[in-house]
């Protein structure tokens, strides 16, 4: 089938989540795109990354950048110049940033009437000074007939991470199970703390986060990467903002360090800032582990598209997504703290907690922007 007409014939929803996905890539003035009669829509691979594109990554960085192949293939490549090379020194954390992508693209796919057949590291595995040289993955979309539409597409516009405090009932058994079914974690297990871990877990979350704010060089690649006011969330479309930070219980004076670059360093922000989190901390309801048996680059990416379907299968639950990624990371100031974490979960070397994440309830979180995919071609 006409990949064009058929996109067609259900017009409206087209027009419709096109409007959406205006507005989750943070565009001035979302609208939806026209699309009249004998007019088509873009070639599927587009139409498939523009959903791809709303896909969590490790600090809004969006480190991708994507060659079209053809109507039906692409390829996607890391992004050299949004590494996160103080906090993320292996890597790990822009590749699960891909492994999200590529499953949100090949979600969309299935809403389009395609497969997504994907092909990570088809060129071979690189070292760190090879990221971007060589293809994360190949996409290639192949139509087919009659295949059912992945239910969690119905989530991918609505999916957004929550800082916020946690309000209501604990995550159930049953609701774990429904990320896991939905997950598709092959050899990744996924698990929820114990009652009688929780309190052990909340406390090295805070000191992880401790140790991160109080290393200036690590706390200012968050700087970096933050966004301090509309205009400069408008003219980067990426990173973080006051907006998305999770501020519920900020007075105004704690806010100070999301005003100015400036502030941010100050010992007093600094202090305020953890005192917050760690009450955020403390009001969590779900603490959601993904840990692989090994700890390579498929494993990374693997972690990735897994993440993000959990994520999507806990936004249809009304459960918000918030990784704690601090205590995972391979800096060298955590390297006393990781191994508390290991042992609390008893994860042994080569396994890795890949993904460590706050999940419950909150309320509705600011949007996330994204920059548009003419941004990410090359
Ligand atoms: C690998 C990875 C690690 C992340 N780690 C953190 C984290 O430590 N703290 C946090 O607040 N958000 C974390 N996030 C969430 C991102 O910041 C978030 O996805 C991004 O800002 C885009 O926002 P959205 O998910 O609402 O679209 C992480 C996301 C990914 C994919």
């Amino acid at each position: 089938m006409n990949i064009y007409r058929r996109e067609f014939a259900i017009g409206t929803g087209a027009v419709l989540t096109t409007a959406l996905f205006a507005q989750a890539c943070g565009r001035a003035k979302p609208g939806p795109r026209s699309v009249n009669a004998g007019e088509t829509l873009d070639p599927p691979i587009i139409e498939a990354l523009r959903y791809g594109i709303t896909a969590p990554s490790a600090h809004n960085t969006q480190p991708w950048r994507i060659e079209l192949i053809s109507d039906t293939e692409a390829r996607l490549f890391m992004d050299r110049e949004r590494l996160l090379a103080a906090t993320d020194p292996p890597g790990r954390q822009v590749h699960i940033s891909h492994g999200t992508l590529l499953e949100v693209t090949a979600i969309a796919a299935t809403h389009l009437g395609y497969r997504a057949e994907i092909e990570t590291f088809p060129d071979g595995e690189m070292a760190y000074e090879e990221f971007g040289t060589k293809p994360t993955a190949r996409i290639r979309l192949v139509e087919v007939e009659g295949d059912a539409v992945d239910p969690l597409f119905a989530e991918i516009l609505g999916r957004r991470s929550s800082r916020l405090s946690h309000e209501g009932p604990m995550i159930t058994e049953d609701e774990l199970s429904t990320l896991v079914e939905q997950a598709r974690p092959g050899d990744l297990q996924m698990g929820l703390v114990s009652d009688e871990q929780r309190p052990e877990a909340f406390d090295i979350v805070r000191r992880a986060m401790k140790i991160e704010a109080d290393d200036y060089e690590l706390y200012d690649e968050t700087r970096l990467w933050f966004r301090f006011s509309k205009r400069e969330v408008k003219r980067h479309r990426d990173g973080l903002s006051v907006n998305t930070a999770g501020l519920t219980g900020f007075s105004a004076g704690t806010a100070n360090m999301f005003l100015s670059s400036r502030n941010w360093h100050k010992e007093k922000n600094r202090e305020r800032y953890l005192e917050t989190f760690g009450k955020t901390v403390e009001s969590t309801r779900g603490l959601l582990t993904m840990i692989t048996p090994t700890n390579t680059m498929f494993d990374w990416l693997h972690a990735g598209r897994v993440y993000v379907r959990a994520q999507l299968a806990g936004s249809a639950l009304g459960l918000r997504f918030h990784p704690v990624s601090q205590v995972l990371q391979e800096y060298p100031q955590m390297d006393e703290l990781r191994p508390e974490l290991d042992t609390l979960l008893g994860v042994h070397s080569p396994a890795k907690v890949q993904m460590f994440v706050r999940v419950g309830r909150t309320a509705t979180p600011g949007l996330s922007p994204r920059r548009g995919l003419d941004a990410l071609l090359v």
